[in-house]
């Protein structure tokens, strides 16, 4: 939540740069649909106007930023895990891309995927627990594949 919060801050602070969502829809055609990942950058460059950490550990919730952050971790089910996200066909389905987890997937940079982990890589490098690798559904993980994704594909909180 916090994280979701400090984000919203950037991506407003980002507005005014002149960037327009439009363009970037303009530049999609009917075959880069069919594309996992285009080769060309989709989207642009990242300006956050204050990338730095706090002078020292704020101790109010309300003056954490984001370079603040050094720990990143995921709790949840098939779409934490991106059951299938990069697949193509039905053969994917057993195939967890946890590295491209829209929260704390940490596939290459923000250039190569944009999750939240890799966003706030760009504010603090060290950041610890994005996702480095794919897993399979059912079989054991170290955390070395998983980072701080620890869900499992197919939990709820029902039981
Ligand atoms: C996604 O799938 C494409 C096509 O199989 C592959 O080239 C690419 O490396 C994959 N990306 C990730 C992040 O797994
Ligand atoms: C995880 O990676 C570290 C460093 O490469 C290695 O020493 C360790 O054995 C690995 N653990 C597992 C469970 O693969």
């Amino acid at each position: 939540m916090i994280t979701t919060v400090l984000f919203s801050a950037c991506i407003f602070a980002y507005g005014p740069h002149g960037y327009a969502w439009g363009q970037e829809a303009d530049q999609y055609d009917v075959k880069n649909l069919h594309q996992k990942f285009p080769k060309t950058a989709m989207h642009p460059a990242f300006h956050c106007p204050d990338m730095k950490p706090s002078p020292t550990v704020p101790t109010s919730v309300e003056f954490v930023k984001p370079a603040d952050i050094k720990v990143i971790a995921a709790l949840g089910d098939s779409l934490t895990t991106a059951l299938a996200a990069n697949g193509s066909s039905i053969l994917s389905l057993p195939f967890e891309f946890r590295h491209v987890s829209w929260s704390i997937g940490g596939y290459g940079s923000y250039d190569d995927a944009i999750t939240l982990a890799n966003i706030l890589k760009l504010f603090n490098p060290m950041l610890l627990g994005p996702a480095p690798t794919w897993t399979i559904k059912g079989y054991p993980a170290s955390i070395n594949e998983t980072g701080f994704n620890f869900a499992v594909t197919g939990h709820n909180s029902l039981v």
